[in-house]
This record gives structure tokens, C-alpha cells and sequence, in this order.
């Protein structure tokens, strides 16, 4: 088949596909044969289906293989930039100082996530409060609640201070510790032990928050925001008071009602191994008596 457009269609196909000889003279036999010789395994079978379909009109079988050879060369040239674009998304960004990140963007986004966290435990609070046994601390919650909201207010004077829109971006930590909160609470735990297990809950998320707003300000103190530091200052505060008001009902009677309900035969032994050791000679005197 010596027919000069068929050998000029051959080589752009060629070119197109990246594969250096396409048999520029010869039969469509021959560049089927050609075909299965230079492509790999993968890319035989289609060229086996195109000649058990055609092989018995060579021109059919010719016009078919162009068609495919073409598609095939655009297959090669996606496959050719594929690898340049992994490495473009490897390669470090190149950017300008004004798109780089900077602390006061970690700083605002900081912020948009404390700011849903309160935003979160204003819906938790009212949950530990309810299932709170202990007057005190039934009364500690929904104090906390109340100075909860004025966080969440003084967050806003904060973005505002900023000149930045008030927003919240979705706070994971402190779901998953309300999530952990919520299955405390459907445990079946007797009241004072439940009102541990709350104490407990709630002192993670206080915890969580001091960390959140122990950052804030420092970052604050650091860019010289020195609205946001009084504001977020004042805030830390009362997360802390909070925490300590909450240790003060555990270590005040509520952990030592519940261990005595989990140990009542426990009590003569620890009065009289002293406060110290109390839980090791419980322990020792359990031992003994068995
Ligand atoms: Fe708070
Ligand atoms: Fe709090």
C-alpha cells in the first residue's frame, strides 16, 4: 500500500503517539503486525479485536487502526503530562509574601474554632446539668452555661476589634468530647458516680478550652492585639474558675461518696491506713481476707 497520504497520516500518527516507526510502507497487515510488535501487552487486545472485526477488508482495518492510533496518540500525550502534573503538585508553592499564611490567619481561624466550640457547649451544658444529681453541681453547670454565652460574645468583640466577620468554623475536638460526654451519660452508673463521670466530662472540655484560649492570648500579646488580649484574657479566667470550682465539688465529697459506694467494705481500712495510702491497704486487706 504505497499510498502517500496513508504514509503521511502514519508518521503524524506516529508523532502523535510518540512511537517512532509505524511501518511508513506496507500493508494493513503489515501495520497491524508493526502495531503488535511496538505496543505494549495492555493495548494488544483492542488491536486483536480490531482485526478479528476487519482483518478481512484491509482498507476498513487501515481506517479503523488510524482512528484508533489517533485516540491512542491523545491517550499518550494525557499519559506524557500526567506525570509533569504529580510532580507540579509535589513541587513546593511558589508565593508571594501576601499569600503566604501567616500567624494572625492561624490566628483569626483559631478564633473561628473556639468560637464554634462555646457555640457547641452552650448546647451540652444544659445535658451535665440535667443529669446532675448534686445541687452544687447542677448549679455549676448552668452558672457555666451563662458565662458560656458571654464568651461567645466576647468572641464577637474580639472579630469586631479585628475587623473581621464573625464566623465559626466546625470545632472536631470539642464535639468528640461531647460525644464522649453524651455516652457517659447513658451509662447506668449510680448518682454519685454519674455526678464523677460528669465532673469528669466537663473538666475535659474546660481543659480543651484553657489550651484554645491559653493560645489565643499569648498570639494576641504577641501581634500586639491588645483589645483581643483583655477580651480573651478575661475569658481564660473563668474557663479556669470554672475548672476549679468543678475540682473543688470532686475532691470536696462527690469522689469520695462514689469510691465508698464502690468499696463499702473498704472504709475501716483506709481510715486507717491514712489518706495516702488508703487505697493500697484496702487492697492488701482485701487480699488477706481471701
Ligand atoms: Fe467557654
Ligand atoms: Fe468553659
Amino acid at each position: 500500500m504505497h499510498d502517500l497520504p496513508l504514509i503521511a497520516a502514519r508518521c503524524w500518527i506516529g508523532r502523535q503517539a510518540g512511537v517512532r516507526s509505524l511501518a511508513p510502507l506496507g500493508s494493513a497487515r503489515s501495520l497491524v503486525a508493526v502495531a503488535f510488535l511496538q505496543k505494549p501487552p495492555a493495548i494488544q487486545k483492542p488491536i486483536r479485536l480490531l482485526h478479528s472485526r476487519y482483518g478481512a477488508g484491509p482498507c476498513g482495518l487501515v481506517r479503523n487502526m488510524l482512528r484508533w492510533e489517533m485516540s491512542m496518540g491523545a491517550e499518550a500525550q494525557r499519559t506524557a503530562a500526567r506525570p509533569k502534573r504529580i510532580h507540579e503538585r509535589n513541587r513546593p508553592r511558589r508565593t508571594t509574601m501576601a499569600e503566604a499564611g501567616t500567624l494572625h490567619d492561624a490566628f483569626i481561624e483559631e478564633l473561628k474554632d473556639t468560637y464554634n466550640a462555646e457555640k457547641q457547649l452552650t448546647k451540652a451544658l444544659p445535658k451535665l446539668a440535667k443529669a446532675s444529681s448534686n445541687p452544687r453541681l447542677r448549679q455549676a453547670f448552668e452558672t457555666h452555661l451563662e458565662e458560656t454565652q458571654g464568651h461567645i460574645a466576647r468572641l464577637e468583640q474580639v472579630f469586631e476589634s479585628l475587623e473581621e466577620k464573625v464566623r465559626g468554623k466546625h470545632c472536631d475536638g470539642i464535639a468528640g468530647i461531647i460525644e464522649e460526654g453524651k455516652s457517659i451519660m447513658a451509662e447506668d452508673f449510680d448518682e454519685t458516680t454519674m455526678d464523677a463521670c460528669l465532673i469528669a466530662a466537663g473538666q475535659r472540655a474546660e481543659h480543651y478550652e484553657m489550651a484554645a484560649y491559653g493560645t489565643l492570648v499569648a498570639w494576641a500579646q504577641a501581634m500586639g492585639h491588645t483589645e483581643a488580649v483583655t477580651l480573651l484574657q478575661q475569658t481564660l479566667d473563668e474557663e479556669k474558675a470554672a475548672d476549679k470550682k468543678l475540682s473543688g465539688l470532686a475532691e470536696g465529697g462527690i469522689n469520695q461518696t462514689a469510691a465508698d459506694a464502690a468499696h463499702p467494705d473498704d472504709e475501716d481500712d483506709e481510715t486507717m491506713a491514712g489518706a495516702g495510702a488508703g487505697r493500697k491497704g484496702a487492697a492488701t486487706a482485701r487480699t488477706a481476707r481471701r
